[in-house]
């Protein structure tokens, strides 16, 4: 089954109107060279705004967290979906490994706001991955399948027809060291055999991004991977030239 790439830059907490436009010019002058790609921007919650204004034309919008809460309402300092839907939003990023270690949402809070941003017209990006100490005590797999699991019991692969999965070792994000071919293809694979497990048919349609280091030096080898459909750019993504390098390796991949 053919998934187009998708090339997604999550700008953590980054940027400054300044920057924000001078980024957004240098990918929007070279969109076009990537069109079969889709591209997307993640700024800092309170960046939507313009950021939605100033994008080009097929660069999707998406918002880098949200409230797992149903409604608005008495939440101090947290963002419900329906204005990020409101500032344009397409996308959420949901369980980013920085909002699961550093802010301690746990798989059952992170399920939650899956559910709650697919119910509000979002497509969740679902993000997972294990730690170095995880890994080099053999637990990948039971750590993927175990924080899949939680979204797949709350929600089910139905959902997964609309939800994006990025799968992002901990030890290659922004630590320059990124996962080989052989480790980040064996990881998709194994996650989109759970998700097979449930559903082949959505299981083969569900794109799965890799993140963690990824740059334009290494995004070829990285895409060309058999379950690899896109990217999930942290530092690159600050820098237009590299974005759209990475960009550029997955246009020359692409089966349009
Ligand atoms: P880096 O590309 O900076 O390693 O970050 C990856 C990431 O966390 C994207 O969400």
């Amino acid at each position: 089954m053919t998934r187009q790439y998708l090339v997604a830059g999550n700008w953590k907490m980054n940027g400054s109107l300044k920057a924000n436009a001078e980024l957004l010019s240098g990918i929007a002058a070279q969109a076009a060279t990537v069109a079969d790609v889709e591209l997307m921007v993640c700024p800092p919650s309170v960046y939507l705004d313009s950021v939605g204004r100033a994008l080009s034309a097929g660069v999707a919008l998406g918002a880098q967290n949200l409230s797992e809460q149903a409604k608005p309402g008495a939440f101090t300092g947290e963002v419900h979906g329906t204005m990020l839907v409101e500032f344009g939003c397409r996308y959420v990023l949901v369980g980013h490994s920085e909002r699961r270690a550093l802010y301690g949402e746990t798989d059952q809070r992170v399920a939650e706001k899956y559910q709650t941003a697919q119910t509000l017209g979002l497509i969740p990006v679902l993000c997972i991955g294990e730690t170095l100490e995880e890994r080099e005590s053999g637990a990948t797999e039971l750590v993927l399948s175990r924080q899949l699991d939680a979204v797949l019991d709350r929600c089910g692969i139905a959902s997964f027809q609309s939800a994006v999965v990025a799968y992002e070792p901990v030890w290659a994000i922004g630590t320059g060291k990124t996962a080989s071919r052989e480790q980040a293809q064996a990881a998709h694979a194994f996650l989109r055999g759970l998700l097979a497990g449930r559903d082949a048919k959505i299981a083969g349609s569900t794109r799965l991004l890799y993140g963690g280091s990824c740059r334009p030096d290494n995004a070829h080898e990285l895409f060309s991977c058999a379950d690899i459909d896109g990217g999930l750019i942290g530092g690159a993504s600050l820098k237009a030239s590299d974005f759209l390098a990475i960009a550029a390796a997955a246009q020359s991949l692409s089966k349009a």
